[in-house]
């Protein structure tokens, strides 16, 4: 049996405001203790207010996204460095809409893993297909795909990066994969990790697409699947920390 503890982490997206950031840190510091290790990643200019919210709580907190590169002349990018000056835990890097809607490539998101561990943050590299792909039966091509360029590139620290697979049919759609589905891809990542690092039965794969907390409880008691990304459910301080009690 693994003995892996469960990791929950919202992923705000583009939501929040102070009125509603303020609701929200509120009802999460209401609720205590989860089963889970808890965190949030917020918008930039969120991270503050996170960092004051949660500092005397167990939540952590993080950012969404952050740049491959250390400084320099590159308008509107926001480095690992800074995030670390605002006491990130985490940061999500290759997250589907950005690999869609800012065209990251495999080895851009990899880079900015390694940027985020160069300074003691913890990537959560995010994986996975889209509808057309799974059609295609792609899937396993794709998510090897995706986290080989990391495994690559991150070297002998490959053990310290979270991993999420997030298929992409499954995101804000409330389409969950089942826990089979699931399960079935966080083994073959298992796997991959196995071949690449001693690390690999540590190392937490998230799963996310639509988790909710009518659906937690099952996909969290899958072998491979040791937490979760949450996305809209996450900005409901009661089914953010419903999704945490539903690990084991
Ligand atoms: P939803 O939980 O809203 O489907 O979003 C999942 C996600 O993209 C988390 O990163």
């Amino acid at each position: 049996m693994t003995t892996r503890r469960k990791l929950v982490v919202g992923n705000w997206k583009m939501h929040g405001s102070h009125k509603a950031n303020a609701e929200l840190f509120e009802g999460l510091l209401d609720a205590g203790p989860s089963n889970a290790d808890m965190a949030v990643c917020v918008p930039f200019p969120f991270l503050s207010e996170a960092a004051v919210a949660l500092a005397a709580s167990a939540i952590r907190w993080g950012a969404q996204d952050c740049s491959a590169h250390e400084q320099g002349a590159y308008t509107g990018e926001v480095s690992a460095a800074m995030l670390h000056e605002f006491g990130c835990r985490y940061v999500i890097v290759g997250h589907s809409e950005r690999r869609a809607y800012h065209a990251e490539s495999d080895q851009l998101v990899a880079d900015k893993a390694k940027a985020a561990l160069g300074k003691g943050i913890t990537p959560i590299v995010c994986v996975g297909e889209t509808l057309a792909q799974r059609e295609a039966n792609e899937t396993e091509a794709v998510v090897k795909r995706q986290l080989s360029a990391v495994i690559h590139t991150l070297g002998h620290c490959v053990g310290e990066m979270v991993v999420a697979y997030e298929p992409v049919w499954a995101i804000g759609t409330g389409k969950t994969a089942s826990p089979e589905q699931a399960q079935a891809v966080h083994a073959l990542l298992r796997a991959q990790l196995q071949a690449a690092t001693p690390q690999a039965g540590a190392m937490k794969i998230l799963y996310g697409g639509s988790v909710k907390p009518d659906n937690a409880a099952t996909l969290f008691a899958q072998p491979d699947i040791d937490g979760g990304l949450i996305g809209g459910a996450s900005l409901k301080a009661a089914d953010f920390i419903a999704i945490g009690r539903a690990a084991p």
